[in-house]
């Protein structure tokens, strides 16, 4: 059962219960908008990555803004994004399992599903689950393209694997999974490039190799919100998978434009609201949002309009704000904004987002409460 919302639509900000995740509506709908005109512009697909948010009102929101569909991770986050009404799921991480894989089939049957697989093992389980279920599922081969996580060699083992897939009844080759998840936070746009140069490459190389043995990609699928315009340019990517635009965290905006400038072309939208509960310290403000509020792998929170403030030193429900830097000084009871390191974990410790219209004017107010569906759909 999730907890009750810690605000309703119509209060203002001030009174919102903390620890709270909000999003800045009006950022969070230029990001949709800034990808959205960019994918037009480059004529691509956008499918975004639905683990960003695990909210099928936010992706209704992508496709009405022209998404095709949906990726997400898990079949379990795929479920809660069909049972929202989302018609078209890629689930693009490998499958193992029976039980998984006959939910990933017995899906299929309300919706366009999509799975992925590096090896035969997954192509033969995939297509006994798909004949269980009386369903033919739509089938990607993962390749790696430089990360060396998930994916089968690109070339000749890739083609071997897309044949398999063809061969099986209960399955259908649609095209490659090619996602440099590494290069996403390299910092400068050279280191960024040469690894998506090799990714773009070794993506070519596979598809004109699937072409000569008689098959064609419908689909070739990649991209983070780091690199997709380089994706996007690369005349063999035609589905681009970036989640984390529509709120860009901490981590991202350590990214380097081409100039050398921040990057910027998406906005924070994604911020925790928490209250300061103890100042028995001149340079230290405690605050009620720690190790249960935020996850800290790509780096602290960030406080806003504390400039030289320092998060530190997480416990369970508490946080430190480090202010021998800073002339700013808290009241007790006084609520502080911070940016997540990373938006994806931090959002899945939350149950609701509470939508703010008018973030940093004196009329801010909520105007929506949307359940994290999805919180917790990691099988
Ligand atoms: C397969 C896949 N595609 C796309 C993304 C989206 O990347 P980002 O949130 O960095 O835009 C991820 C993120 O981890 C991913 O695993």
């Amino acid at each position: 059962m999730p907890t009750l919302p810690p605000a309703m639509p119509g209060m203002p900000l001030s009174e919102v219960d903390t620890p709270a995740l909000l999003i800045d509506l009006d950022a969070f709908e230029r990001n949709l908008k800034r990808m959205a005109d960019a994918v037009s512009k480059a004529g691509v697909r956008l499918r975004p990555h639905a683990k960003t948010h695990k909210s099928p009102i936010i992706g209704q929101k992508q496709i009405a803004h022209g998404a095709v569909g949906l990726c997400c991770q898990k079949v379990s986050e795929a479920a809660v994004m069909v049972e929202g009404g989302v018609q078209d799921v890629l689930v693009s991480n490998e499958v193992i399992g029976a039980r998984k894989l006959d939910r990933l089939a017995a899906l299929s049957r309300q919706a366009r599903v999509i799975g992925v697989v590096d090896n035969p093992f997954g192509v033969s389980e995939m297509a006994a689950a798909a004949a269980r279920n009386g369903t033919r599922l739509d089938v990607l081969v993962e390749i790696n393209v430089g990360a060396s996580r998930c994916g089968v060699d690109p070339g000749g083992p890739a083609v071997e694997l897309a044949q398999l897939i063809a061969r099986e009844k209960h399955l259908r080759f649609a095209g490659l999974q090619a996602y440099q998840g590494r290069a996403q936070h390299f910092r400068t746009i050279e280191e960024r490039r040469t690894a998506i140069d090799e990714a773009i490459a070794r993506s070519k190389q596979t598809v004109q190799a699937l072409k000569a043995a008689g098959l064609s990609c419908d689909i070739v699928g990649g991209a983070g919100t780091g690199t997709f315009e380089l994706e996007a340019a690369s005349g063999v990517y035609n589905e681009l998978q970036a989640g984390s635009y529509i709120f860009m965290d901490a981590d991202y905006a350590r990214n380097k434009r081409a100039d050398g400038g921040p990057y910027d072309t998406f906005e924070h939208a994604l911020f925790v609201y928490a209250t300061v509960m103890s100042m028995t310290q001149a340079d230290r403000a405690v605050i009620d949002a720690g190790l249960k509020t935020f996850t800290f792998e790509s780096g602290p929170p960030e406080p806003i309009g504390f400039a030289g403030a320092v998060y530190e030193r997480p416990s369970d429900e508490h946080g430190n704000l480090n202010l021998a830097q800073s002339n700013v000084r808290p009241a007790l009871g006084d609520k502080v904004r911070l940016i997540p390191g990373h938006c994806d974990p931090t959002v899945n410790l939350h149950d609701w987002y509470v939508g703010i219209r008018g973030m940093d004017g004196p009329a801010a107010v909520v105007e929506s409460v949307w359940p994290v569906a999805a919180r917790g759909a990691v099988f």
